[in-house]
């Protein structure tokens, strides 16, 4: 088996080979734009390089940044929110014992990682205080324009709590800035307080952030290797980079949606059979959304945390409204597995003793893929062959390079994120913040 494998196999009642035929031509010129950077929105394209062309120099003090902070605490308090901290988590999750960021005593080999200023609660906050307790902590801060609400408070709470355990000089050395390289409230304060800095390059927006300081500290810290993200990334950079649709699996999947989409099905949903991939499918609906949602038009990005939520929703997948396709992201071995104890009293299991886990979810996840598919549902799988950093790296890389082709293919710049502004300002005039006057009495006024 490859790297990562993609089968479209099931489509075959949906597409046919001539549609993809079809919308060679376009694909061909979504690439040119994408490369040759003529596209809209090409400024922020510097992420499909990245993987062979980052900085060395920074990587290293990653590296390090990453071993103080296992050999000077047990918790890392990581600050973000969207692109600056979806990646990161994903990883994590995906790298990690799935409870791994849910202890909170014991001996651990790397620090905890707890995700905060992603919300605005202030309940949550107190549960990280109270989870960190006693331990001993570092923090990092990671914010691209470095003005973002959420993680600013965030880490305002944190910073005052560093100084009240270690005081202001020694809390310094426990706050590690990742932000822009010239601009930015946080970069002045980072230059000002001495923080170590990490930077988000210019032509790297958020949501395509996960292989620079904003994902690899994070990663790192919590004994994730990042040369192996880095190395699977890279190799699927290698891989990712014809035009041609009959050599390039991350263009047909990206053609796949196109056509789909003007079908009618307009919400696809990236399905997982493993805890540990949920949090991966936060991150490409990210990367889906703010990517295509645009200008009226784009696939609505959804996931499905199976065999859990065939409980829940699954029966509007089968039988609900029909503009719903579905993209299973699977990997064939599974970090660790169970067997299915014998037992004597009968408990109608006895077919199943012996059996692995992952057997079982096997089944569970071809049966679901069938069924869905005979109930109108298209289908395509993404699988990756080890739950381990390379083919993380690649399978990041797979999804970021079709989302970029995706959205130039419906018409829109998939590199910009202007939605996002329009609840900011509304939340800005409504707190009274200064320079929002005008519209602060407007929105009162029509509450
Ligand atoms: O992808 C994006 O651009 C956004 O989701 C940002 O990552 C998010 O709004 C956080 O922005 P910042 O990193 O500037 O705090």
């Amino acid at each position: 088996m490859t790297t990562l494998s993609f089968d479209k196999s099931k489509l075959t009642s949906f597409v046919n080979d001539e549609e993809l035929a079809m919308i060679q031509p376009m694909v061909t010129v979504a690439d040119e734009m994408l490369r040759q950077g003529t596209g809209a929105g090409a400024a922020y394209t510097d992420w499909i390089k990245l993987p062979t062309e980052y900085d060395q120099a920074e990587f290293a003090r990653i590296q390090a940044a990453a071993q103080k902070i296992k050999k000077n605490s047990q918790v890392l308090v990581v600050i973000g929110i969207g692109g600056s901290y979806l990646g990161a988590r994903a990883a994590v999750d995906f790298l990690n014992d799935y409870f791994n960021s849910a202890y909170s005593d014991g001996e651990r080999e790397f620090p905890q990682i707890i995700f905060t200023g992603n919300n605005i609660s202030g309940q949550y906050l107190n549960s990280v205080i109270k989870l960190i307790g006693d331990r001993d902590f570092s923090v990092n801060v990671i914010s691209k324009s470095g003005t973002t609400t959420e993680p600013a408070i965030a880490f305002r709470v944190f910073k005052q709590m560093l100084e009240d355990k270690y005081g202001a000089e020694a809390s310094k050395e426990r706050i590690f800035a990742t932000t822009d390289a010239k601009r930015g409230a946080l970069k002045t304060l980072a230059d000002d307080q001495g923080y170590e800095e990490f930077v988000v390059p210019d032509g790297v927006g958020g949501r395509f952030s996960v292989l620079t300081a904003v994902g690899l500290l994070p990663i790192a810290a919590a004994g994730g290797d990042i040369e192996q993200l880095m190395a699977g990334a890279a190799a699927a950079q290698n891989d990712y980079a014809d035009a041609d649709l009959q050599k390039n699996e991350a263009y047909q999947y990206a053609a796949y949606r196109n056509i789909l989409y003007r079908k009618g099905y307009t919400t696809e949903l990236l399905i997982n059979y493993e805890p540990t991939l949920v949090q991966f499918g936060e991150w490409w609906k990210q990367l889906q959304g703010e990517s295509e949602g645009k200008d009226g038009k784009g696939i609505f990005p959804a996931s499905g945390n199976f065999s859990t939520d065939l409980h829940s929703f699954g029966q509007y997948i089968q039988e609900g409204r029909r503009n719903i396709f579905e993209t299973l992201v699977r990997v064939t071995n599974p970090a660790s597995d169970v067997v299915i104890p014998e037992m004597e009293a009968d408990d109608g299991l006895e077919y199943l003793q012996g059996k692995t886990m992952s057997y079982v979810n096997r089944m569970a996840s071809d049966g679901t893929l069938l069924a869905h598919v005979d109930g109108g549902v298209p289908n395509m799988v993404v699988e990756i062959e080890q739950q381990d950093a390379y083919h993380l790296g690649y399978m990041i890389y797979f999804f970021e390079i079709a989302v970029g082709i995706s959205g130039y293919l419906n018409g829109v710049n998939p590199f910009n994120q202007p939605g996002v502004e329009a609840y900011k300002k509304n939340m800005f005039g409504l707190l009274g913040k200064p320079g929002y006057e005008e519209l602060t009495t407007a929105l009162r006024e029509r509450l």
